[in-house]
C-alpha cells in the first residue's frame, strides 16, 4: 500500500530540521514505507558497522528490532542516543535464550566436566546480556554474513578438543558448521533449555562439536522443501536462495545460501530472464522483485508471512520518533547498562576483527 502522503511530508520535514545530527539505519527487512527514510540500509552486519562509523550523529534512530539497537547502542558513543521508535519490535528467536537459561547451561557444561572445552558463540539475534556473557567467557558474536570464520576462529580457541555452545538459532549454528566446516550432522546436538541438562546424555555431550541452542526464527522456520519440490516442478531451471536460518533439509535443497546482504547482490548480478524462489522475509523478497521486474522473482512460501515484529517499525511510529527529537524529546531510548554494555563489546570487537 503507498504511504500516507501527510506522514510522508511530516517524516522529511522533520528529517530536515534534524539534518545531520540524525542518522536513519533500516534493515533489509523493514516496510518499504520506512526504508525510504533510511540514510542507510543493510543486514545486521552492515548496520552494527554502519552505526559505530558516525561518530558525529547526536541521534541514531534505528528501523529494525530491539537488540540491533541494543548492539548500536554498544557500538556508539555514550552521548549518542539510540532510538527504536517502537518498543515491541522484539525479536523471537532472541527471546528464546535468556540470560539465567545459559547460565544454568553453563553450570552444567561444568557439572559434565566439558566446559573447558567449550567457546559461546552468538548470532547477534540476541539480547546484550547473551553478548556479555559471550564476552566474559572468551566468546564471540557472529552474524549470518560471518558465521563461517566466527565458527573457525571459536573452533581454533581450545585446541581439537573445542566444542562450541552456539546460541540462540540452532539453525544457523547447524547449518554453517555441516556445510561450511565440514562437521558431521551427528555431531551436532540441540540443547533444550527447558530439560535438565538440556535433554542430552553425558555421552552425547563428550561426542559433541557443536551445541545448538534450541531456538529458531519463526519467519525463516517456516519455509518447507516440500514448497521447493513443487516450485522445482513447476518453474524450470529454477534457482533457489535461502537464509541460513532455514531448517537444514531446506538449505540442503536450496543452490545457494546467505545473510540478506548475499541474496540481494545474487539477485542483482543475476542475468535477466532468470527465475529465483527465495526464502527469507517477506519485504525484502517483495522489494526485490519490484527492483527487478526483468527477473522471475517469487516467495518461496505458499503463505504471506512477513516478520511481525520488523513490522512494527511502521511510518506512524517513525514520524513520532522524529518529530520528537525535532522538540527535544526523545523517546524509545535503547540503553544498554555499562557493565554489561562493556562485556558485550568485547564479544562483538571479537567479530568486527574477524578476517573478511
Ligand atoms: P541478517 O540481517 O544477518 O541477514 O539476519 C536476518 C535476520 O533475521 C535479522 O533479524
Ligand atoms: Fe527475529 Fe526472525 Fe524476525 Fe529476524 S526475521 S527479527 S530473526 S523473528
Amino acid at each position: 500500500a503507498a504511504s500516507d502522503p501527510d506522514l510522508v511530508a511530516r517524516a522529511r520535514a522533520a528529517k530536515e530540521k534534524l539534518g545531520e545530527r540524525v542518522f536513519v539505519l533500516g534493515h533489509h527487512y523493514q516496510r518499504d514505507e520506512v526504508i525510504q527514510f533510511a540514510d542507510v540500509t543493510g543486514d545486521s552486519f552492515k548496520l552494527a558497522r554502519d552505526a559505530a562509523a558516525r561518530p558525529d550523529a547526536e541521534y541514531i534512530v534505528f528501523c529494525g528490532v530491539h537488540f540491533m539497537a541494543e548492539s548500536a547502542d554498544i557500538l556508539t558513543g555514550p552521548e549518542q542516543k539510540v532510538v527504536l521508535p517502537d518498543l515491541a519490535a522484539g525479536c523471537s528467536m532472541a527471546d528464546m535464550a535468556r540470560l539465567a537459561q545459559v547460565e544454568k547451561a553453563w553450570e552444567a557444561l561444568a557439572a559434565a566436566g566439558v566446559q573447558d572445552q567449550v567457546v559461546p558463540v552468538t548470532y547477534m539475534n540476541s539480547s546484550a546480556d547473551i553478548k556479555a556473557f559471550c564476552g566474559r567467557n572468551g566468546g564471540v558474536v557472529c552474524t549470518s554474513s560471518n558465521a563461517e570464520v566466527a565458527l573457525e576462529w571459536a573452533m581454533a580457541q581450545k585446541g581439537p578438543d573445542t566444542k562450541i555452545l552456539f546460541l540462540p538459532d540452532q539453525h544457523l549454528g547447524r547449518n554453517t558448521a555441516v556445510l561450511e566446516l565440514g562437521i558431521g550432522l551427528d555431531e551436532c546436538v540441540v540443547w533444550n533449555p527447558f530439560k535438565p541438562n538440556g535433554g542430552l546424555s553425558a555421552e552425547e555431550l563428550a561426542n559433541a562439536r557443536m551445541i545448538l541452542w534450541k531456538g529458531h526464527c519463526s519467519v525463516h522456520g517456516r519455509f518447507s522443501a516440500d514448497v521447493i519440490d513443487d516450485l522445482r516442478a513447476r518453474v524450470s531451471d529454477l534457482n533457489v536462495l535461502v537464509h541460513p536460518e532455514c531448517q537444514h533439509e531446506v538449505v540442503l535443497k536450496a543452490d545457494f545460501v546467505g545473510s540478506t546482504e548475499y541474496i540481494i547482490n545474487k539477485i542483482e548480478a543475476a542475468a535477466p530472464g532468470t527465475s529465483w524462489a527465495i526464502g527469507t522475509e517477506l519485504n525484502l523478497v517483495q522489494r526485490l522483485a519490484k527492483a527487478h521486474p526483468d527477473k522471475n522473482i517469487m516467495f518461496l512460501d505458499r503463505n504471506v508471512c512477513y516478520c511481525s515484529t520488523m513490522n512494527r517499525i511502521d511510518l506512524p511510529h517513525l514520524v513520532w520518533a522524529l518529530e520528537s527529537l525535532v522538540e527535544g524529546v526523545v523517546v524509545n531510548r535503547i540503553e544498554v547498562d555499562p557493565k554489561t554494555e562493556a562485556e558485550a563489546l568485547v564479544a562483538l570487537q571479537r567479530m568486527l576483527d574477524l578476517p573478511g
